[in-house]
């Protein structure tokens, strides 16, 4: 009842979300990934649309189920999350850059399933991923972009040189011991005015902090 009547502070406005890891193949049947769940993501999306926003998740490959009212774009690589993101950025007034981006993939991926050598090692070569998040911050008319900030070491001075470096004016930092694959998270909101620490929690009600403090910097329509 209480939601009901609480006013919708993202009423009207579009948002775009990544969520999840990104899997990068080597061959058919193998791949590069990392252990993002996309709860924190997908809770996002979750608190956006309930907030009132009409919201589209691009999704790498999780076992989620879609939020009630958002548009799902389901992805596997980095280049094809990027292509999605692209595809739906125009028109957007906030993106959110949840996904746990795979900073490299292997430079070719082989047509069928390699097979081993004699006793030698494997050597893989990578190249770099494109950054989607400090993209979308660069393009001529950017929507409202927050980070995330994945870090096992110190999370203070990484997340503000983060903001600093991709242009966000939102960043939200955390741990990744505290939040990820896990269903709980303690993150700490880095802008222009400070860092603002969440109280540590289940990730919808850090998702609703997120959002709620969100919705306070952007302008009004
Ligand atoms: N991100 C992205 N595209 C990438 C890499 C990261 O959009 N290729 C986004 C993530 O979704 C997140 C933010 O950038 O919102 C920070 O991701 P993170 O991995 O913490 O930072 P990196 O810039 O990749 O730096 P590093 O991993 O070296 O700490
Ligand atoms: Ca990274």
């Amino acid at each position: 009842v209480r939601a009901f009547f609480a006013p919708k502070r993202l009423a009207g406005r579009k948002v775009l979300i990544t969520a999840g890891p990104t899997f990068e193949p080597i061959d058919p049947v193998r791949g590069i990934t990392n252990i993002s769940s996309g709860k924190m993501g997908f809770a996002l999306a979750r608190s956006c649309a309930d907030a009132g926003a009409d919201v589209t998740l691009v999704a790498g490959p999780v076992a989620q189920p879609t939020p009630r009212g958002v548009r799902r774009i389901d992805v596997q690589t980095a280049l094809q999350m990027r292509e999605a993101v692209l595809a739906n950025v125009l028109a957007t007034d906030v993106f959110i850059g949840v996904a746990a981006v795979a900073d490299y993939r292997p430079a070719t991926a082989a047509d069928h399933k390699m097979k081993k050598t004699g006793g030698e090692g494997l050597t893989i070569e990578l190249v770099q991923n494109p950054d989607i998040l400090a993209e979308v911050a660069a393009l001529p008319n950017p929507p409202f972009c927050v980070g995330f900030a994945a870090e096992s070491q110190n999370l203070d001075t990484y997340a503000a040189a983060k903001r600093a470096k991709k242009r966000v004016p939102l960043l939200v930092a955390n741990l990744v011991q505290d939040g990820m694959g896990g269903d709980t998270n303690c993150v700490v909101l880095f802008d222009d005015a400070g860092r603002h620490p969440v109280p540590a929690g289940a990730k919808d009600e850090v998702a609703q902090a997120i959002v709620a403090h969100m919705a306070g910097m952007l302008r009004p329509d």
